[in-house]
């Protein structure tokens, strides 16, 4: 078994990394950090895990610093990984981050969409973005995979297959997100008194993930949108992309293109043509797996496109794509431990 140290184990997405640990046949939860829950069992903060860790307790950050550990899940808030990156990769550690701190390649990228300069930007350069789906190769050769943001990850899987074939023209983005994606922390936008029931639209042509996906799908911040929408729900992540195509095109062509990128894809499908109503991805189909799904309308005119997308956010969107990631940089299967079926109707 491979020994797992996972920080910000109180919180939503270092939760998720543990649900998984729990039942990955390869990988173990060593230690579950925490600094407000020293001490206290891990399912006190994550009561669905009772059964499956009864003795496992949160340890302090510098007890956790004095395990020696394979893998380090790093489950923190922006800005608080890079330091510990840096520690456990000089220990020999691989790390898998879930935080924004090493997403973008660029550090004048970064100082742009994060608003300061990077505290090690050559991690930048080392960190492979962690989403296997364009990156398997690189994954199974470096020690350090990057988080993926759970709104760019859905919009990425979503549009690489037409960015690679060149296609894209121009793309409104809209994506509609489920409360867990502020994390476990209430604020006055996520506190559900305020946040149940609404329809908030917040950071158009500013959230950070649009970074990533302008990254990743190599497009130029001109002909791409991105605006978000906090809907009822709690898990999930939906992207709409209104899409305006280089050059006509016939709907065959497009189905080719997605038929030949997620084939071979453990993860990622695509929607079925009929029945109607399953043929754009809703994200309640997901709960609770590791899986994303795309579905496309082609307008008559051959030139218009939309595209929706869906995924769980905390499973593909962030702890799924994670451990997909580090059993890459282990040598393991890269389905191992993430073969869980949507939770339907959740
Ligand atoms: N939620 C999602 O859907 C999602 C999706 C993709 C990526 N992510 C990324 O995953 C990371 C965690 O997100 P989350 O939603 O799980 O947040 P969260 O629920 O707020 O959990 C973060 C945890 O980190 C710990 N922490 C907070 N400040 C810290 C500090 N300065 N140093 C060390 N530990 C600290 C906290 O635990 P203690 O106070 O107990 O130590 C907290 O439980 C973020 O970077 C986020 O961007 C989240």
């Amino acid at each position: 078994m491979y020994r797992a140290a996972v920080w910000g184990a109180s919180g939503m997405a270092g939760g998720e990394v543990l649900r998984i640990l729990a039942a990955h046949p390869s990988i173990e939860a060593l230690c579950a950090v925490s600094r407000s829950r020293e001490g206290q069992p891990v399912w006190h903060a994550h009561p669905h895990l009772r059964a499956s860790f009864p003795d496992l307790t949160f340890c302090a950050p510098d007890e956790a610093l004095k395990q020696e550990v394979d893998i380090v899940f790093l489950a923190l808030p922006h800005g608080t990984s890079a330091p510990l990156i840096k520690e456990y990769l000089s220990r020999g550690s691989k790390v898998a981050d879930l935080s924004g701190d090493v997403r973008l390649k660029s550090p004048s990228d970064y100082e742009k969409w994060y608003g300061a300069a990077p505290a090690h930007p050559e991690l930048l350069e080392q960190a492979v973005y962690g989403l296997p789906e364009l990156h398997r190769e690189a994954l199974k050769e470096t020690s350090l995979a990057s988080g993926v943001g759970c709104n760019a990850s859905c919009s990425i899987l979503g549009l690489y297959p037409l960015a690679g074939a060149e296609l894209l023209k121009d793309v409104r983005i809209e994506v509609r997100v489920g409360s867990s994606e502020a994390g476990a922390t209430p604020t006055i936008g996520s506190h559900h008194p305020y946040r149940s029931r609404t329809l908030r639209l917040y950071e158009p042509f500013r959230h950070r993930h649009l970074a990533e996906i302008l990254q990743e799908l190599r497009l130029s911040e001109e002909c791409v949108t991105l605006s978000m929408t906090a809907v009822e729900m709690i898990r999930g992540v939906q992207m709409i992309a209104h899409i305006s195509l280089a050059r006509p095109v016939k709907e065959a062509e497009i189905w080719k293109l997605y038929r030949a990128a997620y084939s071979d894809e453990p993860f990622v499908s695509f929607c079925p043509a009929r029945p109607s109503h399953l043929r754009l991805p809703d994200p309640k189909l997901l709960t609770g797996s590791n899986r994303a799904l795309t579905g496309f309308v082609l307008h008559e005119d051959g030139t218009r496109l939309i595209v929706v997308s869906a995924l769980d956010n905390l499973m593909k969107g962030a702890a799924g794509s994670a451990v997909q990631s580090a059993n890459l940089m282990l040598g393991l299967p890269e389905s191992e431990g993430l073969g869980m079926i949507p939770v339907y109707p959740a």
